[in-house]
């Protein structure tokens, strides 16, 4: 249930039996010669959305800009510094919370986010805990990668014995292409899986990873391997959201 699609009163409504909300966040930034800028945010929206239908949870809008700053030197990535993204999801959970939402489930799609939202979080519990509003609620954020979930991880496995690698992965360049199939393209790449190692800045980036790829052969991809990967990611993640806010 996106909340953009609801009216106030249905939110009033939902708060008096459920807190709990789904925050899809991801990131807009160069995915390899085929793989989509919106990868990260599209992917963590798909299956944010489908695990919200699936409880009966509010979703909210997509945070689709994140901790891109490796990537500026491909055309078309876009950054926040990492004091602005602790203020983005700072000033969400606390614009939520203030209506009486108190469960904060962030489903995200970048790796290069979980430090700095998982900072985010220390920065609400210690403006909460400094504050000592004895009659405000507690309130609990987690942070949940799309990809994380046992089953959904031996399933990319499965399908990628090799070439998975961390960038532009053939699994989240699958799951755009079920959703967004008009977008669908291979292209030849040399070599056929990307290098692997570490990065600093984006020049660093883009000398060490020419063509955007980390360790991996998105041509692999498949829109049905993405089906696949949609609704095992969906049943996991819905279900640890219930886990989770039952708590
Ligand atoms: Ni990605």
């Amino acid at each position: 249930m996106q909340l953009q699609l609801k009216t106030w009163q249905f939110v009033e409504d939902y708060l008096k039996t459920k807190t709990g909300i789904i925050i899809p966040i991801g990131s807009t930034e160069q995915h390899g010669p085929t793989g989509l800028i919106g990868t990260d945010a599209l992917t963590a929206e798909m299956i944010g959305r489908g695990a919200g239908e699936k409880v009966g949870a509010l979703v909210a809008p997509t945070i689709s800009v994140g901790m891109a700053q490796h990537h500026l030197a491909f055309p078309g990535s876009v950054t926040l510094r990492p004091t602005t993204l602790i203020a983005v999801v700072r000033d969400t959970v606390v614009s939520l919370a203030r209506h009486g939402f108190t469960r904060f489930f962030f489903v995200n799609g970048h790796g290069g986010n979980i430090a700095t939202v998982t900072a985010a979080f220390s920065e609400i519990y210690a403006e909460r805990s400094m504050e000592r509003l004895s009659n405000q609620p507690s309130i609990k954020c987690a942070l949940r990668n799309w990809w994380e979930g046992a089953g959904t991880t031996k399933l990319c496995q499965e399908l990628y014995p090799s070439g998975h690698g961390s960038h532009a992965t053939p699994s989240e360049v699958a799951l755009t292409w079920y959703k967004y199939p008009e977008t669908m393209q291979q292209k030849p790449m040399e070599p056929r899986i990307a290098p692997n190692g570490s990065f600093a800045d984006a020049e660093d980036y883009r000398r060490a990873f020419p063509d955007g790829r980390i360790g991996a052969d998105p041509n692999l991809a498949t829109p049905e391997h993405g089906k696949r990967i949609y609704d095992l990611a969906v049943e996991e993640v819905a279900r640890d959201y219930e886990k989770w806010a039952a708590r």
